[in-house]
């Protein structure tokens, strides 16, 4: 078990990563917060909380108040902050509850949101149970929720009070899910990490076969680089940017194909590979880095192929949240650990980029074969008590 210490200029908190918290994961929480609170909520997924909702409930002495969020992106919205808003009104919430966040990236930034703004803000503790929500949604307070408009455009930064990274449930994560979360440990390890990157290489089947120690190792790892990236700009005004290397593509790709063909991790594999093109282009990495680069994403492919036109990626990254006052932002690997943004991208290295990304995207390289279908969430029976969403 590791644990992370989170120094930020609003809130100082422990990440802890290790196996099987969830089984007292009450006690651990009492530790970080206090005293546990009158009512206890915990927003959670139903097939989560299928499998994993007796565990979780037993370190409890009276079972925490489930409140429910269906899986996927359409139901990321205002609405669902509304009606979980108003359950939790009903169950007798008050300002002194606290509400743990027991899912994925989507029940994270959900979670984290509601409890930013009920009452006016209640304290929250994260309980991700996906790879990618481990080594980065978890950490770093941000919340929020998707309009029509955009993904995350409504949101706060609110830190949680503890983060529990269980390892013991990623037993039940997609093969799928588990490959696109690792790219985010991939990015934490090109920007500021190159033990990892090299522990990366050299341990894939390890990794990739889901031994402990070795997940333990690459989560600790990417959660150490984000803690320490979050305590200098909590507010991502500048240094946190460098954690978006292979976002810019990533989203345009993401964007493009409407959210239907890549996870997310997927996405930011594709977008990592573009960004490696243009430092190499620009002399910020030489070629046997970019090229040890490029085979380390895609030993943890396969990535999945894409056809996809250069002009319609390029005008997709022109929406990206990135871009303050139309100047097209781009992180850019400098070497391996360490990363730069970079604000004067031409429209020629985009487009060369983007062909590049999308001629090898078109052909799909990486990896085993593995084509199931986009998951949301594991195949599983309903949750105990139906869902309420
Ligand atoms: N996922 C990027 C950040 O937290 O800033």
């Amino acid at each position: 078990m590791q644990t992370i210490r989170v120094d930020t200029p609003s809130a100082k908190y422990d990440v802890i990563a290790g196996s099987d918290l969830i089984q007292t994961i009450a006690p651990r929480i009492q530790r970080a917060i206090g005293k546990l609170p009158r009512r206890v909520f915990v927003l959670t997924s139903p097939p989560i909380w299928a499998l994993w909702g007796e565990a979780f409930c037993a370190s409890f002495a009276e079972p925490p108040v489930a409140l429910f969020l269906e899986p996927g992106e359409r139901f990321k919205t205002l609405g669902s902050v509304e009606r979980l808003s108003r359950e939790m009104l009903r169950a007798g919430a008050d300002r002194g509850s606290l509400l743990i966040a027991f899912g994925g990236g989507i029940v994270g930034d959900v979670g984290g949101f509601l409890a930013a703004i009920f009452m006016r803000g209640i304290p929250y503790v994260q309980v991700p149970t996906t790879f990618l929500a481990q080594v980065d949604s978890s950490v770093g307070g941000k919340t929020g929720v998707n309009l029509p408009e955009g993904k995350n455009m409504v949101g706060s930064f609110h830190q949680p009070r503890a983060v529990f990274a269980d390892i013991g449930v990623l037993a039940t994560l997609p093969e799928r899910e588990l490959k696109a979360g690792l790219m985010e440990s991939i990015k934490a390890g090109i920007i500021r990490d190159r033990t990892l990157v090299r522990y990366m290489e050299e341990h894939a089947d390890l990794v990739l076969a889901r031994d402990p120690k070795a997940l333990e190792k690459v989560i600790a790892a990417s959660i150490r680089m984000k803690a320490g990236v979050v305590a200098k700009d909590e507010r991502d005004f500048g240094l946190r940017m460098i954690l978006n290397l292979g976002h810019t593509l990533g989203h345009a790709l993401e964007q493009a194909t409407a959210y239907k063909v890549l996870l997310h991790g997927e996405a930011v594999g594709w977008g990592m590979i573009a960004a490696l093109y243009l430092a190499r282009q620009r002399g910020m990495i030489s070629k046997t880095q970019m090229e040890r680069l490029e085979r380390l994403i895609h030993l943890y492919g396969p990535l999945p192929p894409l056809k996809l036109r250069v002009a319609k990626i390029v005008a997709a990254s022109g929406a990206d949240k990135k871009n303050i006052g139309g100047v097209r932002r781009f992180v850019l690997p400098v070497g391996i650990g360490d990363a730069g943004v970079v604000e004067d991208v031409t429209a020629a290295e985009l487009e060369a980029a983007a062909s590049y990304m999308l001629a090898r995207a078109a052909i799909g390289i990486g990896g085993a074969s593995d084509r199931s279908p986009l998951p949301h969430h594991p195949a599983c029976g309903s949750a105990p008590g139906g869902s309420r969403s």
